[in-house]
Formats: structure tokens, C-alpha cells, sequence
């Protein structure tokens, strides 16, 4: 009998990633419940919407009741966690939705996955019981900003400091808890800066790409000498399955493709490529476009992640560096300019309170 996961936020930019890879190549029934808040697009997944393994579900985290009915309609094996409020930027403007969603959002769910599990352990066997895990999916930074050198791993100390990272650790925190204390198999992934396909133009590298086939400003923020570990968001979602199939209840994994750049770096490497690609009409280099603006409040200056335990006790290995990866990505933004449009035309919204979101792109797009 196939088996069903359930994946929180599969809306957004690595939920719907994970599904991808979930339908392509496993034979789980997904279902997708998201919000849809401005950061989730529908369009991301429009290949599967009428495979019978994937089910759509508009459904806020924080709704106990709706949630409850649906552990009862679908009675999943799994849970893979990332709906989330998931850009700094937004959070340094305003917390209150980071706050609710990733804090009260995950504690809801954690109570209502509590009360399922507890039912299920009265009628499943030890066998099919044991592959029931809740994975939360979370970032590297809630452990803080690095100096030069030195590595984030499973026992760093958590050290959070813009209200995202904060909102972040606190949910991380509740879902430990809800292990040793309720005895709830959970698994936690702490994971570096994804990028790839489908990803919201609002980060830094959909950004930089979309604003210089527009030939407008590339925004760097301070000097751009802040590092960002980078990694290939497919890459990601393979690490969340094992994370999900072969994790240790209770254990928590890094993950990370040891792709160190600074921001600037990031910049001037997709001006290359796109000076290749898609050389600008007027004959001038995508560079001249790189502009330096305010640096971000509290920018924390450095992410690295050492991946040693992920790698060794789970097999995961990343299929792309970053000189692999961004070039995939960019092909695939010059391949896919409707689906960008869509975004930045507001058509991807149908789908959701129009006047909620509509308000919010303007300030950031
Ligand atoms: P995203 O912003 O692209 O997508 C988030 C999704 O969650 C959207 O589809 C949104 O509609 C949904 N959502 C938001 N609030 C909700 C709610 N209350 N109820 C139900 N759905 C809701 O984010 P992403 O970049 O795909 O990140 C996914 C997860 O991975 C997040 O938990 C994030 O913290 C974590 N993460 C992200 C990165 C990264 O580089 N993007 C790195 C490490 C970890
Ligand atoms: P971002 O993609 O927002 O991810 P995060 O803040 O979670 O790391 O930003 C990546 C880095 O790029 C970060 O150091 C901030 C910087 N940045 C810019 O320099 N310019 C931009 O326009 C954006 C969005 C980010």
C-alpha cells in the first residue's frame, strides 16, 4: 500500500522542490499544505496538479482544527516541515508573521502531530510505527553569525539574531522538547543558503538574475564581503528524504555543500555568466549594473556548514557545486522568463488574498 507524506509550505521555493522529487522518484502520495502567502506559487508545481499521488491542501499551520481533520482524512506516515515566514529582509520589517507562523504555526502542529501519533501507536504495529517521523526543516542561522574561519555542526551553540533566525531557533527549540518530552520522533535539518529554480525573486540570487535581464540596479548590500554557503536546493531535497527515511529520532543534521562565496562573488559570477549567455543589446557588461547600497541591520557576516555527519550517517552527498549549480539556475530563469513574470505581474497570486499580498510585493519587488 503506497504510503503518505505530508509537506508543510510545498508551495514555496524548497517545499516544492521536495514534491518534485517526491513524485518524480518515490511512490508516496504527497499532499501539500500551504497557506499561500505571497511566497507561495501553485504555478511551481502545475505539472502534478492532476497526478493522483500529489493533493492540495489551503490550510494555515496555525489552525488546529483544520489540520486535526486532515491527519484524520489522510493519515500520513510523515511530516516534512517548512512552511515558514523565510526572508530576513521582511523580518527586520516586520516580525509579527514570523512569529506566528514559525513559532505559534509549528507549535500547533507539533501539538496536533503529538495527538495523532498517540492514536497511532494504538493501531500500528512496531514495524510501520517506526517509520513515522516529523522532520523539521530549519537553517543554519540559528547558530549565529561565524568570524573568518570555523565551521557550524550538530553541536554548535544556538545563537539567532535577526527575528527570522530568532523565529527559527524558537521553533527548533519546541520541536526538541516535544521529543524528550513527549516522546514525538522528530528530525531536524539545519540547512544553508538554497538557491536553484523556482525561487521567489526577492533573495539575493533570483534577484540579482531577474534584475539584470531587466537591466536594472544589483543591489550589494554594505561592501558585499558577507559569505554565504550555498547550496543547490535539489541537493537540499534529497537530504531532507534520507533526513526523513534514515534519520535518528531525536537527532539533528547539518547540511551544507561546502560552497563558501561572498555576496559579491555571487554577483560578479552571475554577471559572468549572463555576459556569456545573454549578452546585454547596448554591448556594456551586466557588472556595470552592481550597486552598492545600506548594508542590512545586524547582517550577520559569515554561514559555513561542516555536513561530516549527514554525509557519513546518511549517505548524502551534493550533486552540484556552486560553478554547477548557477549555471543550471541561470539557464533556467532565461528559460522560464513567464513563470518570473507571473511573479512580478502579480498573475501568480490568483490564488490568494489579493489585497494581503499585493501590499507586500510593492515594497519589495
Ligand atoms: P518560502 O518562503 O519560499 O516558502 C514558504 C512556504 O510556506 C510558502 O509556500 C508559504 O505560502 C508557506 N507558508 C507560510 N506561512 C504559512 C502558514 N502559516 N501555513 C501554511 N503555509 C505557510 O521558503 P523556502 O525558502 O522554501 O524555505 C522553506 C523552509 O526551509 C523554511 O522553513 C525555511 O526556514 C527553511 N530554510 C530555507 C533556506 C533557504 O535558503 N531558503 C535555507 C535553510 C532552511
Ligand atoms: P538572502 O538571499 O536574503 O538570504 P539570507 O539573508 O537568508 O542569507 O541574502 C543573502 C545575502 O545577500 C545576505 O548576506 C544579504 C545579501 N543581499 C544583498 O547584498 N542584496 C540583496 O538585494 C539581498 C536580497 C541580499
Amino acid at each position: 500500500m503506497k504510503k503518505t507524506l505530508f509537506v508543510t509550505g510545498g508551495a514555496g521555493f524548497i517545499g516544492s522542490a521536495l514534491i518534485r522529487l517526491l513524485i518524480k522518484q518515490t511512490d508516496y502520495i504527497v499532499v501539500n499544505i500551504d497557506k499561500l502567502t505571497y511566497a507561495g506559487n501553485l504555478e511551481s508545481l502545475k505539472a502534478f496538479s492532476h497526478n493522483e499521488r500529489y493533493h492540495f491542501e489551503q490550510v494555515d499551520i496555525c489552525d488546529k482544527h483544520k489540520l486535526t481533520n486532515l491527519f484524520e482524512q489522510y493519515k500520513p506516515i510523515g511530516v516534512l516541515h517548512l512552511a515558514a515566514e523565510s526572508h530576513v529582509d521582511r523580518s527586520i520589517v516586520g516580525s509579527e508573521d514570523f512569529i506566528q507562523t514559525n513559532i505559534i504555526g509549528t507549535y500547533t502542529l507539533l501539538e496536533v502531530v503529538r495527538d495523532y501519533y498517540t492514536k497511532l501507536k494504538s493501531i500500528l504495529d512496531t514495524n510501520t510505527l517506526e517509520s513515522f517521523k516529523f522532520v523539521h526543516v530549519s537553517t543554519d542561522e540559528v547558530f549565529g553569525s561565524l568570524g573568518d574561519s570555523g565551521y557550524f555542526n550538530e553541536k554548535t551553540s544556538y545563537d539567532p539574531r535577526s527575528p527570522y533566525s530568532a523565529s527559527k531557533a524558537s521553533s527548533d527549540l519546541l520541536v526538541k522538547a516535544w521529543f524528550h518530552t513527549y516522546g514525538l520522533p522528530i528530525v531536524i535539518t539545519n540547512c544553508t543558503n538554497n538557491y536553484g529554480p523556482y525561487h521567489f525573486p526577492e533573495k539575493l540570487i533570483p534577484l540579482v538574475i531577474n534584475n539584470a535581464l531587466q537591466l536594472k540596479e544589483l543591489p550589494v548590500y554594505g561592501k558585499g564581503n558577507n559569505i554565504r554557503d550555498w547550496l543547490y536546493v535539489d541537493d537540499h531535497a534529497r537530504g531532507l528524504l534520507l533526513a526523513y527515511e534514515l534519520g535518528i529520532a531525536g537527532e539533528s543534521y547539518c547540511i551544507g555543500g561546502h560552497n563558501e562565496r561572498t555576496n559579491l562573488e555571487v554577483v560578479n559570477i552571475i554577471c559572468d555568466i549572463l555576459d556569456e549567455l545573454k549578452p546585454r543589446e547596448d554591448n556594456k557588461s551586466y557588472h556595470e549594473l552592481i550597486t552598492y547600497v545600506k548594508d542590512r541591520a545586524g547582517h550577520d557576516y559569515r554561514y559555513a556548514m561542516d555536513p561530516t555527519k549527514i554525509e557519513n550517517n546518511l549517505g548524502w552527498k551534493p550533486q552540484e557545486t556552486f560553478v554547477t549549480g548557477i549555471q543550471k539556475t541561470i539557464k533556467w530563469y532565461l528559460d522560464n522568463q513567464d513563470w518570473v513574470a507571473h511573479v512580478q505581474s502579480g498573475e501568480y497570486l490568483k490564488w490568494v488574498d489579493t489585497n494581503y499580498t499585493s501590499r507586500i510585493l510593492d515594497r519589495f519587488i
